[in-house]
């Protein structure tokens, strides 16, 4: 052994594992090295590596007065060994017998068997212990897995997989919250709730009141609360309004690096809002895109019904080529 690791290589090794159990079992989840964290961690590695020499120490001396008790044929012996190949070495040896059990030629004669087949014979070798071991590790294992999916209950993989697959989702939800940007025009939902419409009022009066006057009444852009709309109207097509402008050159301008699509979704809530409110200055009616408040219901409904009336259609299709077939 001594041969493999030197004084050199076994004391800065075991120092080594030592500082990092003591790392990983006192830091937890703080971010500083523990050593500096607590002093009193500094003391022990200290501690440690003061015994650790002091045991070489000890180790060194006895075996130098061991050397000096040897007869000389002891030392031609230790010698020896100590020029021996690591495969070869006395320890590993008798490791590799332990694990094998194997027996030398010269004791064949003890497990020879009476079979004799036209000469050749047969050994009545022992199992591996390495091999045996192994196969009663299987049993128990068998065992306990037996009890604890079989008798106890416990999770089968699709059992597993789904609460995998409800725990993910929860992530997904979470990290939604914290992130509701990646929000598009199409997912964008009105909203009547006062927190809302009061958020959506607020960015509506600080950025486009300018333009459309603060009750919408209109002024260089369109009146929003008629029911007339030049790029449409409903959540969607508002939405996409204020996020990519109108019409080049006429002074709408694309707000999407101005604002989060959550702030977007709450403008547009808003100016939905001020449909069928009635201005002081109205400006005249533009667009031909004819739009009011009261489809945002009539909206949810179209997009339930198209769903239904689908179904059959697309089954209707698969079975088709089946039926050609
Ligand atoms: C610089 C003036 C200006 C500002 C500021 C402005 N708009 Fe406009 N807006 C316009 C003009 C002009 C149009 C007409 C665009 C066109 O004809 O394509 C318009 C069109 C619109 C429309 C489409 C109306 C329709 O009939 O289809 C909506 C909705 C709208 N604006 C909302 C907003 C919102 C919300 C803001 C603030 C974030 C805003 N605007 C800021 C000038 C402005």
């Amino acid at each position: 052994m001594k041969k493999f690791f030197p004084v050199y290589v076994r004391v800065p090794l075991l120092f080594a594992i030592f500082f990092f159990a003591i790392e990983w079992i006192v830091r937890g989840d703080s971010d500083k090295p523990a050593f500096i964290e607590h002093p009193v961690v500094l003391i022990l590695l200290g501690l440690f590596l003061f015994a650790l020499i002091a045991v070489e120490m000890v180790a060194s001396a006895t075996s130098k007065i061991m050397d000096r008790l040897m007869t000389p044929e002891e030392r031609a012996q230790k010698e020896k060994e100590a020029s021996l190949p690591f495969a070869e070495t006395p320890w590993v040896k008798r490791l590799m017998q332990k694990l094998t059990s194997t027996k030398t030629i010269a004791q064949e004669g003890d497990i020879m068997m009476d079979h004799d087949y036209d000469g050749i014979k047969e050994l009545d070798n022992e199992l591996p212990p390495w091999w045996v071991g192994l196969f009663y590790v299987t049993v128990i294992f068998a065992v306990i897995y037996l009890l604890r999916f079989h008798v106890f209950d416990g999770d089968s993989q699709v059992a597993e997989f789904e609460k995998e697959m409800i725990a993910a989702k929860e992530q997904v939800e979470e990290y939604k919250k914290t992130a509701p940007d990646m929000l598009t025009a199409d997912q964008a939902v009105f909203s009547d709730d006062p927190a809302v419409l009061s958020a959506g009022k607020a960015l509506f009066d600080t950025n486009c009141a300018v333009c459309h006057k603060p009750d919408g009444g209109g002024a260089i852009g369109p009146n929003l609360t008629d029911d007339h709309w030049i790029l449409g109207g409903g959540m969607k097509n508002v939405f996409n309004t204020i996020s990519e402008g109108g019409r080049p050159g006429k002074g709408m301008v694309p707000w999407k690096t101005n604002f989060k699509p959550s702030e977007i979704e709450k403008i547009a809530s808003y100016v939905i809002s001020l449909n069928g409110t009635v201005p002081a200055e109205a400006k005249a009616a533009e667009g031909d895109i004819i739009w009011s408040k009261s489809e945002l219901s009539a909206d949810k409904a179209t997009e339930e019904t198209p769903a239904t009336e689908e179904a059959p259609a697309t089954t209707d299709a698969e079975v088709a080529p089946e039926a050609a077939n």
